[in-house]
This record gives C-alpha cells, sequence and structure tokens, in this order.
C-alpha cells in the first residue's frame, strides 16, 4: 500500500520505476507565459512530476520553465504524450523527437500514447497500434523513455494493444473523477498492472458546485479541490489537477493532513455523472 504522507510520495510502476502520487496537469493550459509561470509556481510549490503533451502545444513553456527551475533533472517525472497524427512506427520515433527538444530533454519519464483510435485511423486500427507500440517499446528500450503507456484506452483497446505487445503499458491515464470513475477500465487496468491516472480530476471545474461536496469539504475544514484530489489518492488514482493560479497550485498540494473516512468516501463514489462523463475514445471527430 502507497504511503499517502506528502506530494512526492510515489507509487511504483509495472516496470519498477517510482512516479510521485500527484502530478501537474497542464491541459488547455495556454502556451507562452502562463504555461511558463505556472509550471514554475508548480516546482516552487514542490509538485515534481509535470504532465503535458504534444497537443497541448506548451512543451517549449513547459520545457523552459522546469529549466529555469534549478530543480534536478534526476527529481523530476515528466510525462508527454503522442499525438493523433503521428501513429505508425516512424512518426512515433520522431515525434519524441520533437517533443524532447522542445521540452529541452534528453528523455522523458513517461511517454503515452495520447488517443486510441484517431478518427483517420479507425479503418487501420490494429496494425497501426501493433506499428506505434513497437516504436514506443524501442524508445523505452533506448531509454528515452524510461517508461511507457496509453491514454484514453478502453478495454477494447486495451485487449488490441496488448495482442503484440512485449511491454505491457505501465499507466493508463484517464479521464477519471468522481462524476465518472470509469469503473470497467479503471478494473482492467488493475488486472493488468496499470496505474490509473486522473486527468481533469477536479472534473476540469465542474464539480465545485456540487453541495454534498460542500458539506464534506466544510467538515474536513479543506475545500472541494482538496477533498476530490484526497478522494483520488484514497482511491490509488494518481492525479494531475491543473490550475493556472499560484494559490491554487500551492492549495492543490495539501492534501496530507486529513483522510475521508469510508463513509464520505462512498458518498463521493456514488456522484457518477454530477459533471460529466468521459469521451467516448471511438466516437470523437479527431
Ligand atoms: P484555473 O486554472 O483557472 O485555476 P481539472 O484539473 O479537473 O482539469 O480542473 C481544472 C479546473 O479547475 C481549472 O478550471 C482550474 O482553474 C480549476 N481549479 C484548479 N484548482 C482549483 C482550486 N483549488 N480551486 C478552484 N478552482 C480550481
Amino acid at each position: 500500500m502507497t504511503e499517502l504522507t506528502k506530494l512526492t510520495d510515489t507509487y511504483s510502476l509495472n516496470n519498477g520505476t517510482k512516479i510521485p502520487i500527484v502530478g501537474f496537469g497542464t491541459w488547455q493550459t495556454p502556451d507562452g507565459q502562463v504555461a511558463y509561470d505556472s509550471v514554475l509556481a508548480a516546482l516552487k510549490a514542490g509538485y515534481r512530476h509535470i504532465d503535458t503533451a504534444a497537443a497541448y502545444g506548451n512543451e517549449d513553456s513547459v520545457g523552459k520553465a522546469i529549466s529555469d527551475s534549478g530543480v534536478a533533472r534526476e527529481d523530476l517525472f515528466v510525462t508527454t504524450k503522442l499525438w493523433n497524427a503521428d501513429h505508425g512506427y516512424e512518426a512515433t520515433k520522431a515525434a519524441l523527437e520533437t517533443s524532447l527538444q522542445k521540452l529541452g530533454l534528453d528523455y522523458v519519464d513517461l511517454y503515452l500514447i495520447h488517443w486510441p483510435n484517431p478518427a483517420a485511423m479507425r479503418d487501420n486500427f490494429e496494425q497501426l497500434t501493433a506499428d506505434t507500440w513497437k516504436a514506443m517499446e524501442e524508445l523505452y528500450a533506448s531509454r528515452k523513455a524510461r517508461a511507457i503507456g496509453v491514454s484514453n484506452f478502453r478495454p477494447k483497446h486495451l485487449d488490441v494493444l496488448l495482442k503484440t505487445a512485449k511491454v505491457v503499458p505501465a499507466v493508463n491515464q484517464i479521464f477519471l473523477n468522481p462524476s465518472d470513475m470509469e469503473d470497467e477500465v479503471v478494473a482492467y487496468n488493475e488486472a493488468h498492472g496499470i496505474l490509473s491516472e486522473a486527468y481533469s480530476p477536479l472534473g476540469t471545474g465542474k464539480i465545485f458546485g456540487i453541495p454534498e461536496l460542500k458539506t464534506i469539504a466544510a467538515k474536513y475544514n479543506k475545500s472541494v479541490a482538496q477533498v476530490v484530489l484526497r478522494w483520488s489518492l484514497q482511491n490509488g488514482f494518481l492525479p494531475l489537477p491543473k490550475s493556472v493560479h499560484a494559490d491554487r497550485i500551492e492549495q492543490n498540494t495539501e492534501l496530507f493532513d486529513f483522510e475521508l473516512s469510508a463513509a464520505d468516501m462512498e458518498t463521493i463514489d456514488g456522484m457518477h455523472g454530477v459533471a460529466g462523463l468521459a469521451n467516448d475514445p471511438d466516437q470523437v471527430n479527431f
């Protein structure tokens, strides 16, 4: 059982790599000064795990903040992701090179396939997935990616990937919060030793008005954000809260001086649908 005592406690991935139990999310954080300032604020607040993606368009600024922070590379855990246009063997390898250049890094700690089934590859899904994952495995073997995984994969997509995989994904990063616990995906991840990372752990900001959450938060003298992030950790997930405000960035680290009761966990577990559901990856038009 992982200790939940501080931001830099770690989960062990299925390849033995340690990953800090809370990551700083940068989805929807605009490139430039905003991304730079917020990543710098996060590193100052003690986060050592930063999550970005080629598709977020902010790898340059994230990399600059990392470099200017003065935090030693070996103390950081950096994730980026392969975007849809870059699936396929050669394209995958080239895409990581581009991301590394933008980030100003020699390696990432975790490289994820961002989306399982891009619209443009639906006719050729199985072959492209096999080719893409083969390239990911080679990037892993070369240590340019210290761990590899996926994002937004449902069990049917993982079944296809695992048909030809030599390396089991270390992580599946999914939309995961009280509004959508993605039970089926989480159970599949668990059964295969894949860590469930939670993007949009605060429901992209849509959970703040929910009265039951406000009541629980008041009871612990914490904010709704803190309660929901703590709930994520107590479920064994790895939350990736995003904020561009230094005070909130800091607030979202203060998760270790309280523990939600079993009854409150159960109440929050039961909030399905209050703030939207995960997209069906096969139905989106990108
Ligand atoms: P902002 O970036 O303006 O601070 P998620 O992590 O689920 O994607 O949610 C992110 C959203 O929640 C963003 O709109 C962010 O706004 C907001 N947010 C993040 N942390 C807090 C907090 N502690 N209190 C209030 N809003 C927050």
